[in-house]
């Protein structure tokens, strides 16, 4: 019993210090681990230590690269990625930072302050500033519509708009030309262009009839293609700026009076067509870029048969992604998406399970980011579907350079509106002229002439001949904003000093005097863009044709220039006229028109449509 007595007692001291030991050591660890285990906020600055992160890494083969940022990324994160956001509609700059945005764009009009190349550049660099300061330090894809040059950028190359290349039926040269429009992009640090325009445009009434390449599918896609490659440089390793095919797909056939816009009359319209038609006429030049390494395709607002764009998951999934085999990343239009239904969440999920991986939203972000984190949680958009979406997007950051490169500096922007541009973009207007008419071999004109009349609307007027997308959405009527030489200077430059040159722009000249040799009427469109120029009949106006009837009274012959985004209706009033010069929206360089009119290089360009005169 006492041996028991004894034992007991040890046993108790022994169990006691156990106890005591498992405590002790209990606590110790308890403490280490607390001390050890990371808070949130350590994880997450574990998450953005850049050391030893191999995305950053170059050397890495881009699937690599996407693959170990895609496995770091959260939802937050990803959802940010597939967001574009107009820069108008950020309220504050940290919310780049706070809501991961993945891409922004000025839309027409849309710069600094003050519109000089210098400061766009710092506006852009502070904002791809915002978004490397998230913790994965994804860049922002930043785009812009760099439709005929750099054109809301005061001091840019403005080139002839796409009517006029497509006049040309020139690839090298329109090669040339996006080239030059992406070095001026880039030197500013925008590496995102929303052109080129594939669209096949069977409706001159449409306002955007200019920014297409005109009527045939052929001229349309070779083009097309010549411009993507010029856009999409690939002379660093990386692609320079990123293209963009638009506006899938069929716009160009949308039928008068089908617009859901109240504002317009076929922007935003419907085209009813078979689907063989629809292949072969509108589908052709996106299957063809898709095969020459575009990167970003942007769904427009038509609607086919009365479904509209960007809710067709057959057109953007089955035929875009896996029939062409789109490898790149799809982006809506302005406000596209929540054109689908009146309810924005059913539009979004209705949207990315068509195939849109980015959403132009273009306003609220914020509107956005609930609705996705809403449709993950709830199953209507499955995960696979964001993380596709996100992995196409990543991948043409990678592919762009926008994690390798670095920033553009002031220092580049010499090229923005450079003598070498300048010359390319008059080579291009020289090219882009049509002879319409030539009554009795009138043109070209010699430059040896007695005296000339100069009159018309657009005759000293470099807004109309940039026409819209430039420096504002719609354009700027006159002379103010955009450097360059008008029409009228163009020909004061040409003719020799013995010439003479009589300006009013109305026509009116003084009666006494003896009919001048030539007279030359510059008339055509004010500046427009989409919906805003949509017409049922395109014509002159009637301030047009009085100028031209002026011009007649006091001149031998009359010759009318056309400055002008689309063939206007001019068959009751053609006959009249000497001859017929179609100058298309020639942009910034004037002198060539003047090459071809006086006769300094020959005429190379056909209408890329038809254009019906009497
Ligand atoms: C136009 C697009 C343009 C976008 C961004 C839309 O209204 O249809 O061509 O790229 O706005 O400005
Ligand atoms: C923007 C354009 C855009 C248009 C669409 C304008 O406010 O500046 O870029 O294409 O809206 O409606």
């Amino acid at each position: 019993m006492e041996k028991n007595r004894i034992f007991m007692k040890r046993m108790g001291k022994l169990s006691i210090s156990f106890v005591t030991i498992v405590l002790v050591l209990g606590t110790g660890f308890f403490l280490y681990t607390q001390k050890s285990a990371p808070s949130t906020d350590n994880r997450i600055s574990a998450r953005c230590n850049h050391e030893n992160m191999s995305y950053l890494n170059s050397d890495l083969s881009i699937e690599e690269r996407v693959n170990d940022l895609m496995g770091r990324m959260n939802d937050e994160e990803k959802i940010g990625q597939m967001a574009l956001i107009e820069k108008n509609s950020i309220r504050n700059i940290d919310d780049i930072t706070k809501y991961h945005l993945g891409a922004l764009l000025s839309g027409g009009g849309a710069g600094p302050d003050e519109n000089t190349p210098s400061a766009w550049l710092e506006m852009v660099n502070n904002y791809q500033a915002a978004a490397k300061k998230t913790c994965l330090g994804i860049p922002l894809l930043y785009g812009i519509d760099a439709v005929h040059g750099h054109g809301n950028v005061i001091g840019a190359t403005i080139f002839p708009h796409a009517i006029g290349l497509g006049a040309t039926r020139d690839a090298d040269l329109v090669e040339r030309v996006a080239r030059a429009t992406a070095k001026e992009m880039a030197a500013t640090g925008i590496f995102w262009s929303y052109s080129p325009n594939l669209d096949v445009v069977k409706n001159y009434g449409w306002g955007k009839t200019y920014e297409t390449f005109g009527t045939d599918t052929e001229n349309v896609t070779k083009l097309g293609a010549a411009y993507l490659a010029g856009v999409q440089d690939t002379s660093h390793g990386y692609i320079d700026v990123v293209a963009t095919a638009k506006h899938f797909v069929g716009g160009g056939a949308m039928e008068y009076g089908t617009s859901r816009n109240k504002d317009f009359s076929i922007e935003e319209g419907n085209f009813s067509l078979d689907e063989e038609t629809l292949r072969k006429v509108h589908l052709a030049p996106f299957q063809y870029a898709v095969q020459h390494g575009l990167k970003s395709v942007m769904v427009g607002t038509a609607r086919w048969n009365e479904v509209i764009n960007p809710s067709n998951h057959y057109l953007i999934t089955d035929v875009l992604k896996k029939e062409f085999g789109f490898s790149g990343f799809v982006v809506s239009d302005w406000y596209a998406v929540y054109l689908i239904s009146p309810n924005k969440y059913d539009s979004t999920v209705t949207a990315i399970n068509a195939g849109i991986d980015m959403v132009m939203t273009p306003f609220e972000y914020k509107d956005f980011i609930s609705d996705m984190h809403r449709a993950i949680a709830n199953g209507d958009i499955q995960r696979e579907r964001m993380d596709d979406a996100v992995r196409r997007i990543l991948k043409v950051k990678f592919e762009a350079g926008l994690f390798d490169r670095p920033d553009a500096e002031k220092e580049g922007l010499s090229v923005v509106g450079s003598v070498e541009h300048r010359e390319l973009a008059r080579e291009a207007v020289r090219k882009s002229q049509v002879f319409l008419k030539n009554n009795a071999g009138v043109l070209p004109l010699s430059k040896t002439v007695g005296n000339i009349r100069v009159a018309g609307s657009s005759a000293d007027n470099m807004g109309r001949q940039a026409g819209g997308w430039t420096v504002e959405w719609q354009g700027v009527d006159g002379n103010s904003d955009i450097p360059g030489t008008t029409i009228l200077s163009a020909i004061k430059k040409t003719v020799s000093s013995d010439t003479k040159i009589e300006y009013n722009q109305k026509g009116i000249f003084s009666e006494n005097t003896d009919l001048a040799d030539i007279g030359i009427a510059v008339v055509g469109e004010k500046p427009y863009a989409e919906g805003w120029g949509d017409q049922k009949n395109p014509r002159l106006s009637e301030e047009d044709l009085t100028t031209i009837n002026n011009l007649k009274k006091s001149s031998k012959r009359v010759i009318v220039i056309m400055v002008s985004g689309r063939p206007l209706d001019i068959r009751s009033y053609s006959k009249d006229w000497d001859g017929i010069v179609v100058a298309w929206l020639p942009g910034s360089e004037g002198e060539g028109v003047t090459d071809v009119l006086f006769g300094d290089y020959a005429v190379v360009g056909t209408v890329p449509l038809v254009w019906d005169i009497e």
